[in-house]
């Protein structure tokens, strides 16, 4: 390779480039690229590195023409090596080389339903069952709304400062879902029979049993001729099918808004009742669970609302979703129901 002229020298070492890129599209792997890269630009054999010694033979003004060629086709195989590896690196087929077929496959997360979205799904449907439809209503609620237009009387300790939370002079976030029943009985003659799923808030501390923010679901039936007798059989059919076959008991209490009013027991489904009546932790040793408050809506409330309450009669109940998905699911503190701690709520997925 001695005594070449200044074009020959310049032919073959372009045509070195050639080939390094032909060489550098073939290859599959990152050691093949590197294979190529001693062969090219290695210190001792390179075949680049070979013409680098036959330059200072070069008169000078030929030797700075040859330097300058040499350098432009290293920089040019240089690039090709270094686009090789790219191509390699982003191709499917070298990743597919390096899979490791026995590594644990990446951790599938899916969405799970909060146990309280469970509850209401599972309350509505019965319900629906029975003909009721879903309506909602404002968390935003007026105090005629949320109070007067349920015959509260205006100095009732529930609309204080210290229970309820005020938006303004005369707006409230609704203490409960009962205002719906109002706004479901205007939107048209009865018959109306809803179940309202919603969220309320209280002035309550935040512990183990309270939260200041809970949902609620309220249900309301109203037509000709509906009595007691109507709220005992439905909310029992209700109690037997959400809790199963079990007993239940009708307290008498007290809602302004309800007239006679009534609050629901269930059996307690750890202890079934308790041993001798003992009962267990769960139910505070009464064998009962109270579930809801219900009666017969106030002719005052449908007066209100403007239905005729000569002509009809309803009954209504509210219950707490958080209260029955803690007893469900064995849940010790409601707090854990708004933590949105994953490895809680996970739990859920179905
Ligand atoms: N609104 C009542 C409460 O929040 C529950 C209730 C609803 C009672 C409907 C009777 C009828 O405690």
């Amino acid at each position: 390779m001695t005594n070449l002229t200044l074009h020959q020298f310049e032919h073959s070492v372009a045509g070195l480039g050639t080939d390094a890129d032909i060489k550098l599209h073939q290859a599959s792997t990152p050691a093949e690229v590197d294979a190529i890269r001693v062969e090219y630009l290695g210190r001792a054999n390179g075949k680049l590195t070979a013409y680098q010694k036959l330059i200072p033979a070069f008169s000078d003004e030929e030797r700075k023409k040859a330097g300058q060629k040499f350098n432009a086709v290293k920089e040019l195989i240089e690039g090709f090596l270094a686009n090789a590896l790219m191509r390699l690196s982003l191709s499917v087929g070298s990743a597919t080389a390096q899979i490791d077929l026995t590594m644990p496959s990446r951790r599938q997360f899916r969405g799970a339903e909060h146990p309280v979205t469970l509850v209401i799904e599972e309350i509505v449907g019965i319900f629906r069952e029975l003909g009721f439809t879903v309506a909602t209503g404002p968390e935003a609620e007026t105090e005629w709304y949320n109070f007067t237009a349920l015959n509260f009387p205006p100095d009732h300790p529930a609309m204080d400062m210290h229970d309820t939370m005020y938006l303004a002079e005369d707006v409230v976030l609704r203490t409960h879902t009962s205002p719906v029943q109002v706004r479901s009985l205007q939107g048209g003659p009865p018959p109306i029979r809803v179940v309202i799923p919603g969220n309320v808030y209280r002035l309550d501390p935040f512990d183990a049993s309270h939260a200041p923010m809970f949902s609620q679901i309220e249900g309301l039936a109203v037509d000709e001729g509906v009595s007691f007798v109507d709220l005992k059989a439905t909310l029992t059919h209700f109690a037997v099918q959400f809790f199963g076959a079990t007993r239940t008991r009708f307290r008498p209490s007290y809602f302004p808004f309800t007239e006679p009013s009534a609050e629901m027991d269930v059996e307690c489904r750890l202890c079934k009742g308790g041993a001798g009546g003992a009962g267990c932790a769960a139910c505070k040793g009464t064998g009962w669970m109270e579930i809801l408050g219900a009666g017969m809506v106030h002719p005052n409330v449908l007066d209100a609302a403007g239905v005729d309450s000569e002509r009809y009669t309803g009954w209504a109940f509210g219950m707490g979703p958080a209260r029955i998905a803690l007893q469900r699911y064995g849940i010790p503190d409601i707090r854990v129901l708004y933590d949105s701690d994953v490895r809680f709520l996970e739990q859920g997925a179905r």
